[in-house]
């Protein structure tokens, strides 16, 4: 028996979950404010929202006792799982249950319950629960390559949008254009959908994954559609971004499988979803290295990233290998001076005299007495680029600052 994310699992000669992997089902990384992740998947959201499903409305929202959070917005609905597994069997669709199911890629908990390996596996419940557009965000697991840019957990957001004949067409009351025929499935459409049908799909899903791109590249990038093969849509698209000298796949998307709605219970409508990965995007919008780096608990890694807007743009300033030293320091301020006027000065002074060793200055305190004197503490974290710091040499350092600030701005050590 095994506990997974809060829930109880039977296990059997079928599992795979490493020690490594358990400890990832513990952290929260898209719920942890100063992550790029959690920007980046604020900054997605607020496009959508502003953007991509505007002017549509949605049906109301249904709560699944599965699905730990949601948003309901007023015009679509958008689900944050956190529930990090599946069942095996909730695709009826063999082209789906054949897909990324391996052993080999997949983390398995018993024979019918593996990690998801992308949130497309929401994609059924949500539509047979009667969803028209949404977004599923959460975390994927699979089993894959190690390097720069591949880790047995990353993150994703799942994009859906489902039509009726009159809002694709656009057509007045009366008025009835067919979405679906029976026809024959070539290169460029599905056996149940007119050319007119695939064709406005086509164009309102790539305009709508283009937007969203310039939103995050900025109008001006480069980009182009390459045709892809998905087991979920068809037909399959891939949208690559021109970025530093080279062409990088940012999503995967498509016109939706209509077996896979009929297997759903929606026989009236027709669709299209995406896929995006935010770590690959979050690498490329804050300049981070290596993949590694999101899971990171070192503040100076975090720090970079606290107090953030989704919108802000900014790179990411390698932290060095060496450790940190911590040094706090606490001291009354002269009478009449006030807390906010302080603090600029303080940061100047330890700027000047420590150089780069200082990694992060915070201001970790500050009260007034009974007797009226404002007092602060601020931490100082040291860290060299190329060496360990000794204690002794930066307690040396630290001591300097601490006269500097009594000498220049009167402050009283405690
Ligand atoms: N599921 C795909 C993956 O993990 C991404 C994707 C592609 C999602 C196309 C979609 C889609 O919804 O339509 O690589």
């Amino acid at each position: 028996m095994k506990i997974i994310d809060g829930k109880i699992f039977q296990t059997d000669e079928t599992w795979n979950l490493s020690p490594a992997i358990l400890k990832l089902l513990d952290r929260r990384l898209l719920n942890e404010n100063s992550n790029p992740l959690y920007l980046l998947k604020q900054r997605i959201i607020g496009n959508i929202s502003a953007v991509i499903f505007r002017g549509f409305k949605g049906i109301e929202h249904r709560y699944s006792p599965s699905v730990k959070m949601n948003l309901v917005l007023s015009d679509f609905d958008m689900f944050i799982t956190s529930v990090c597994y599946y069942l095996r069997d909730v695709f009826l669709f063999a082209r789906i249950s054949q897909s990324s199911r391996k052993p080999s890629d997949t983390y398995y908990i018993n024979e019918s319950h593996c990690l998801r390996a992308h949130t497309s596996a929401h994609q059924h419940r949500l539509v047979q629960e009667g969803l028209n557009a949404f977004l599923v965000i959460g975390d994927v697991y699979r089993r894959d390559e190690v390097n720069r840019t591949h880790y047995p957990c990353f993150h994703q957001v799942e994009g859906v949008r489902l039509y009726s004949s009159d809002q694709l067409f656009n057509t007045v009351p009366g008025e009835e254009l067919p979405l679906i025929e029976n026809g024959i499935r070539t290169f460029s459409k599905q056996e149940k959908h007119s050319e007119d049908t695939t064709k406005v799909l086509e164009i309102q899903l790539k305009r709508t994954l283009e937007s969203l791109c310039d939103a995050l590249f900025g109008s001006k990038c480069e980009k182009r559609w390459v045709n892809a093969y998905f087991p979920f849509t068809h037909p399959s698209y891939e949208l690559e971004v021109f970025y530093k000298g080279n062409w990088l796949e940012v999503l995967g998307c498509g016109i939706m499988e209509q077996q896979l709605l009929e297997s759903a219970g929606v026989s009236d409508r027709v669709g299209w979803a995406f896929g995006i990965g935010l770590e690959r995007i979050a690498m490329i919008l804050y300049d981070i290295p290596d993949i590694r780096l999101f899971w990171s608990k070192d503040s100076g890694f975090l720090s970079q990233f606290d107090g953030k807007s989704p919108e802000d743009r900014m790179t990411y300033k390698a932290i060095s290998v060496h450790p940190q030293v911590i040094f706090d320091m606490s001291f009354f301020l002269p009478s009449q001076i006030e807390f906010g006027d302080m603090t600029a000065n303080v940061y100047d002074t330890i700027r000047s005299i420590g150089g780069d060793l200082i990694e992060q200055v915070t201001l970790t305190d500050e009260y007034t007495n009974k007797e009226g004197i404002n007092s602060q503490t601020y931490r100082v974290v040291y860290r060299s680029h190329d060496r360990a710091l000794m204690k002794e040499e930066v307690n040396i350092i630290h001591k300097k600052i601490e006269q500097k600030l009594a000498e220049t701005y009167n402050i009283i050590l405690r």
